[in-house]
């Protein structure tokens, strides 16, 4: 099952606040559905995003909507690039349908590219036949149409016998770690411990992994790289101990159009996702600065 696909005339997700107790599949059949499921992480993670933009716009297309609806769309959450990128792409074409369905296709090719050039790195980096890795948040299949970017390089590691153990971030607060990408490791088959965030650190000062691999939302024109709220203390703690810290994204996660890190917009989310009876601050990702990346591994570079 795709993460998330077209029907011809509507959008179909899998529901990822549902995970892992149920697989439901979500019918989305009017931009104001589509931006819900995107506030409420139904449909998440980077290059799913550019999609779900891209069949957004093939959907106001369809209703006659797509000028007044294509900003709603790339305002429903702002630090993936690729949901703005994607939204711009279609909105720009003769035939928005079509070229909705490309981005959509070349998500799934694309991914498998960046795994295998990444579980290539990863060996060379580690110079491991097989190795331990910590993941944060989901970039899996459900972070992607199908396949994965961080999640996909250890699938294709796998694939490979080249899989020891992966540790698992849990992600607070909305458990993309322990929900999705467990879920997905688990039907992956491959060998897997969840941790709660404020003990990657300690898994990587111990020695328990040989490489931090994580996707990306957007990674400015100097590198700096904004991901999951969490994903910079493991950059830090990686640094401190000398293990290879690998970002892998597709080439619509760049944006050389944001100078550096500063000028990511990093979403707030409400603080109920936090406590329930306190005030919280609640932002959603952070900046991990470009010299604490070893490597950005894209289809391409
Ligand atoms: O808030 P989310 O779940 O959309 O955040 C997702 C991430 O931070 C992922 O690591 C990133 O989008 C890359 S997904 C291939």
């Amino acid at each position: 099952v795709r993460t998330i696909d077209w029907c011809g005339d509507h959008i179909v997700i899998i529901d990822q606040t549902r995970l892992p107790d149920e697989l439901t599949l979500l019918e989305l059949r009017t931009v104001d559905e589509l931006i819900a499921a995107i506030q409420r992480l139904a449909v998440r993670g980077a290059p799913a995003l550019g999609v779900a933009g891209a069949l957004g716009v093939a959907l106001a297309d369809k209703a006659g909507t797509a000028d007044a609806d294509a900003p709603r769309i790339k305002r429903a959450r702002p630090t993936a690039v690729n949901l703005a990128w994607a939204v711009d792409q279609t909105m720009a074409a003769a035939d928005r349908e079509t070229r909705a369905k490309e981005i959509l296709e070349a998500d799934a090719r694309t991914n498998r590219q960046v795994s295998e050039r990444g579980a290539d790195l990863v060996r060379r980096l580690t110079g491991k036949q097989r190795v331990r890795v910590l993941t944060h948040c989901n970039a899996g299949a459900l972070a992607c149409v199908e396949w994965g970017t961080a999640l996909g390089v250890v699938r294709a590691l796998h694939e490979r016998d080249g899989v020891e153990e992966v540790f698992v971030d849990e992600t607070r607060p909305l458990l993309q770690g322990s929900r999705l990408t467990a879920w997905e490791l688990d039907r992956m088959g491959v060998r897997f411990r969840v941790v709660v965030d404020g003990a990657g650190p300690t898994v990587i000062a111990r020695g328990m992994v040989d490489v931090v691999i994580v996707g990306a939302d957007r990674i400015a024109a100097n590198g700096d790289v904004a991901n999951k709220i969490g994903t910079y203390p493991l950059a830090l703690a990686a640094h401190r101990h000398g293990i290879p810290f690998v970002v892998a994204a597709p080439e619509s996660t760049l944006d050389p159009e944001t100078a550096t890190g500063a000028d990511i917009p990093v979403e707030e989310r409400s603080g109920a996702e936090v406590v329930q009876r306190w005030d919280a601050f609640n932002p959603a990702f952070d900046v991990t600065p470009a010299d604490l990346v070893t490597a950005v591994v894209t289809e391409a570079r």
